[in-house]
């Protein structure tokens, strides 16, 4: 059934990538995004003149523009991926992380429950509100600690994962006080195409590719779990269509692996696709650790593939290549997003840790 669906964030690395594959599949998209630093309509050149693909620039905290845009569109779905999303960011200045995880997915919520409240039985029925979470608010694990699973309690450490935190039991108490349709998922870390590379691997892919240090936080043994992009918009799909309101879905990518390995591994297959005389790993360098550091997340997914019948396409050995082809493909893409404020982080952010 083709679909409107209210994407907010989707000028950002996930949202985008959603946007893209919702298109595809055939629904309208209408696009809220504030187009903050990580925001870059660049992302979604391919939909510029698809009329399936609405943009508006905005913040969820605008709660009158939220129910316009509601009011004109007539959704059958809001899918809330806007955040502010960094944790070394959260470190750094957190205020903005309450302002939009926190306020702003509170204003949006409210303008979800007037509109819901306004429709006919049959489109309160088929009415959905998805917000996308993290691992991050489960806290963190030692290495014999079992995977998350959605009974978990939440124990966030940092600024972003108690934002995440505060938005997470915000969408919960809609559903239980007011009947609010909602569903939250709690992904893992994502990779893939269009990540902004001030996190881990496209941050790797690009200072290897410049001969860059590749600074590895601490002693480079926190765990991950690494999720393909595309499967986890695939599984946003999926709970949309098939997940109960009121349930959470964990989304993780059976991957997990040390900071080091992965960036080991990132090395290698830069070796193979763009040879530089001496092995990329050299590059590897130590730096201060992030504070509060979470030692290991680990996801377990089995709810959504056992009930919702969930699988992934890619391994991290497959999605990992693809990731770096695109990443070496789309030059004029990293161009466009490591001019000015880019490097006003990276050298704030790094030049503070030791690393130049
Ligand atoms: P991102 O930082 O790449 O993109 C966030 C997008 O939200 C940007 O386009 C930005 O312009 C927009 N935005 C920020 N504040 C806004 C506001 N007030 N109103 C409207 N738009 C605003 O983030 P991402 O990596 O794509 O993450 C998307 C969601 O998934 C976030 O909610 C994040 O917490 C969650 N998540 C991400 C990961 C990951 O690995 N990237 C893992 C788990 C969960
Ligand atoms: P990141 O991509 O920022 O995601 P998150 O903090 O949400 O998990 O970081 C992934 C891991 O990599 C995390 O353990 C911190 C570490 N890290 C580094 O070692 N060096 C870096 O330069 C960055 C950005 C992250």
């Amino acid at each position: 059934m083709r679909r409107t669906i209210l994407v907010t964030g989707g000028a950002g690395f996930i949202g985008s990538n959603f946007v893209l594959q919702r298109i595809a599949a055939g629904d309208r998209v209408v696009n809220l995004d504030k187009l903050t630093y990580a925001g870059n309509l660049g992302n979604l050149a391919s939909v510029q003149h698809n009329p399936d693909h609405v943009f508006i620039q905005g913040g969820i905290e605008d709660e009158a523009l939220v129910q316009s845009l509601l009011a004109k569109h007539q959704p059958q779905a809001i899918v809330n991926f806007a955040a502010e999303s960094h944790v070394d960011r959260s470190i750094v200045s957190p205020e903005e992380f309450i302002s939009t995880n926190v306020v702003g997915s509170f204003r949006l919520l409210h303008a979800a429950l007037a509109y819901y409240r306004a429709l006919a039985p049959a489109a309160q029925a088929a009415f959905r509100f998805l917000h996308v979470s993290t691992d991050e608010v489960y806290g963190s694990l030692s290495r014999s600690d079992p995977a998350f699973t959605e009974e978990k309690a939440y124990e966030p450490n940092s600024p972003y994962s108690a934002s995440k935190a505060a938005s997470d039991h915000l969408v919960r108490a809609y559903y239980h006080t007011y009947g609010l349709p909602v569903i939250t998922t709690n992904c893992s870390n994502n990779y893939g195409p269009y990540q902004f590379p001030e996190k881990l691997i496209p941050l790797v892919i690009l200072n290897a590719f410049h001969g860059k240090p590749l600074p590895i936080y601490g002693d480079g043994l926190n765990v991950r779990d690494w999720l393909y992009v595309g499967d986890h918009c695939l599984a946003i799909s999926l709970v949309l269509e098939r997940g109960l309101p009121g349930k959470t879905y964990n989304i993780g990518g059976d991957s997990e692996m040390a900071n080091i390995d992965v960036v080991t591994t990132i090395c290698s297959i830069m070796d193979e696709f763009h040879p530089s005389g001496a092995p990329h790993s050299r590059l590897i360098t130590y730096v201060t650790d992030r504070p509060g550091h979470d030692r290991r997340y680990a996801v377990d997914s089995s709810r959504l593939k056992r009930e919702l019948g969930w699988s992934q396409q890619e391994t991290f050995s497959t999605g990992i290549r693809r990731t770096i082809e695109w990443y070496l493909a789309n030059t004029a893409w990293i161009q466009e997003v490591t001019s000015g404020d880019y490097r006003r982080w990276i050298t704030a952010n790094y030049e503070a840790r030791g690393a130049k």
